[in-house]
């Protein structure tokens, strides 16, 4: 009888030591299935980022305004400029800019009232302010980085400061009323 009982006994350790087992591992799967999508989100691969885009509706941007978007991981700014923008924009001597564009190069053919740009000081990549907060936008009414004071002017050329180049225009389109970045 007592050897019945020990064996019986070992059976059950045996199974409860499986059943834990089992149950530990199904939590650790379960946990793992759960992580692997959050960190996949949290650090996506360099080939997920550069496939990335991004799509804003623009119909109901007005003139005047901006929109403050995230392109891949960074900040992009995206503004309709009014007439007086757009008129001191074209009104530089492109040839006297530390890194010589016009809007137009700036723009797409057709939407050059319309600027894409990313808000990544190319100084020390702070991000600039610009007329979307309604904050200083330094001296040449485009974005200023309180940085170290770059200055850019309203087609986010790089005026002042030490900035070496204008703010990057990333790669876009457009169709209809949606903006694709990327
Ligand atoms: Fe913008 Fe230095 S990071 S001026």
């Amino acid at each position: 009888n007592a050897e019945v009982a020990e064996v019986t006994g070992e059976d059950g350790v045996r199974r409860r030591d499986f059943i834990e087992i089992a149950a530990v591992s199904a939590a650790g799967v379960g946990a793992l299935a759960t992580l692997v999508p959050l960190v996949t989100q949290m650090s996506p691969s360099a080939d997920v980022l550069a496939e990335s885009t991004t799509e804003l509706d623009i119909s109901a941007l007005e003139v005047g305004q901006s929109i403050k978007a995230v392109f891949r991981k960074q900040p992009v700014f995206v503004r309709r400029l009014t007439s007086n923008e757009i008129e001191a924009a074209n009104a530089v001597d492109v040839d006297s800019l530390r890194d010589p564009q016009t809007l137009a190069e700036r723009t797409l053919p057709g939407h050059e009232e319309l600027l894409v740009v990313m808000g990544v000081c190319t100084h020390l990549g702070c991000v600039p302010l610009g007329a979307a907060e309604g904050e200083n936008k330094g001296e040449f009414g485009g974005y200023f980085c309180p940085c170290h004071g770059s200055h850019y002017d309203t087609a986010a050329r790089i005026r002042k400061g030490p900035a070496p180049t204008n703010l990057a225009v990333p790669e876009y389109s457009i169709s209809d009323t949606t903006l694709v970045i990327g």
